[in-house]
């Protein structure tokens, strides 16, 4: 029999690792959970169309990273292989622009599938947590979505990041700008992949991280110079509200972003210590994204940040969460009598709130302490024949050592004013 194994590019989160995950998915979730964004599940897959129409028919999520698949009914699917796109749709859906409330803000958390080359940072199954404000044009969301990732990263411990910032102006300007770009790289000694990207996407060749490349760049048009009045003053007044928030961000004219449904503001989230897959969260304005999947105009902004980099992130900087230990108690009964009156105390600590597991499958006594050891149990419960007779259980201090008997009655009651 052969065994089998994680597919390429995958990984399991097992424990102890795991709980870092959740700590890293909670601490990313409560600054929005805190300021009125509502959460969203949406599935793992959706309609090929989706994601070609919303993130781009060029763009390589679209073109190469995508799990495409057909089923049997005949339908065209996609593993997701990001977001926004999922997110809009079911907003769009559920008419929740309808509710004469907007934005619309919603958060999420979940796995994404892109098939890339794998690589540390990179993964074929990764995770994301993101929000979306859907349905408003005020700079003071951008800035508010950015603030608030900030706070996420900074409530963790982290550091040791940037925030690039850039605008990459609207259906206005962007098409000048577009052009002008064109006729500049036009000019250029490119690769054929790189001149069809001139044709199709101009602005990723900015992006392309070759030296051959970025040298002929010198001297490439600027959008900052190209960006019309009402895009220069969005970006001006999103950039003061983050400074006045204390939010430190470089001004980045070539962040683009992977995805084609950005306009005005974009940002990334670069750590210093992960190498070349830097990017810990990324996120801008899709005021066009709407009408792209065939709804209304509905001018929205979001980002989101990757689980598995900003965990990568926090081993960079050292930092150990201050994880709450699993299990508070552990039960180590000394035979039958033993294992059902102990049980029954762990039931009632359980229902009391107290984290507590149980000695299970008969070991005797050394093989039971060393179960409680690992748990990482402050206290542990250890009942024989005659502790029960005597009507006490022996309540064991893991820390100090100490151990002293308590009435059973009492047990619950005690345990939970020492764990105070
Ligand atoms: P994205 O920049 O493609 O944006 O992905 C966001 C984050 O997901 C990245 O910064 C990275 O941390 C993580 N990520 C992406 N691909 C991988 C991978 N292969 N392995 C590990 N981590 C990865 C989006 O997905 C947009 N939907 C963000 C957004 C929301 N824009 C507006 N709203």
């Amino acid at each position: 029999m052969t065994t089998f194994q994680a597919p390429k590019g995958t990984y399991d989160l097992i424990p102890p690792d795991s709980a870092k995950y959740l700590a890293v998915r909670e601490a990313i979730a409560a600054p929005l959970r805190n300021s009125g964004y509502g959460y969203i599940e949406t599935p793992g897959f959706e309609n090929v169309e989706l994601f070609a129409r919303g993130v781009g028919e060029s763009t390589d999520i679209v073109t190469k990273e995508m799990y495409a698949f057909e089923t049997k009914g005949g339908d065209r699917l996609a593993l997701r292989p990001e977001g926004t796109a999922s997110v809009l749709r079911a907003a769009l859906e559920a008419n929740l622009h309808k509710s004469g409330n907007l934005p619309v803000k919603l958060w999420y958390s979940g796995s994404y599938y892109r098939y890339e080359r794998p690589q540390k940072g990179r993964y074929r199954h990764f995770s994301q947590v993101g929000a979306e404000a859907i349905g408003a044009e005020d700079p003071a969301l951008d800035a508010e979505l950015i603030i608030l990732a900030d706070q996420a990263y900074r409530s963790l411990g982290l550091s040791d990041f940037r925030i690039l910032l850039n605008s990459l102006g609207d259906k206005e300007c962007r098409p000048v700008y577009r052009d002008a770009l064109q006729g500049f790289l036009r000019g250029l000694d490119l690769d054929e992949d790189t001149r069809r990207r001139v044709d199709i996407n101009p602005l990723r060749v900015l992006d392309d991280k070759r030296d051959s490349v970025q040298k002929q760049l010198v001297g490439a048009p600027l959008l900052r110079d190209y960006l019309c009045d009402g895009c220069k003053a969005y970006h001006e007044e999103v950039r003061e509200l983050l400074t006045a928030a204390g939010v430190v961000f470089e001004d980045d004219e070539k962040l683009v972003r992977g995805l084609d449904y950005y306009t005005r503001t974009t940002f990334e989230f670069v750590h210093d210590g992960l190498g070349s897959q830097s990017a810990v969260g990324g996120g801008g304005r899709y005021d066009g994204l709407s009408e792209m999947i065939g709804g209304p105009a509905l001018p929205s902004v979001g980002w989101a940040l990757g689980v598995d980099r900003t965990v990568l992130a926090l081993e960079a900087e050292g930092i150990e969460l201050e994880l709450p230990a699993s299990t508070s108690v552990f039960a180590v009964p000394l035979g039958e009598e033993a294992r059902r009156v102990l049980f029954g105390v762990v039931t009632r600590l359980r229902k009391a709130g107290v984290a507590a597991d149980f000695s299970y499958g008969g070991k005797g006594l050394k093989g039971a302490m060393k179960s409680a050891n690992r748990s990482g149990a402050r206290y542990t419960v250890v009942a024989g024949e005659r502790d029960l007779a005597d009507g006490v259980v022996q309540l064991k201090d893991m820390e100090s050592g100490e151990q002293a008997p308590v009435a059973l009655d009492a047990v619950v009651e005690e345990i939970r004013a020492k764990l105070g």
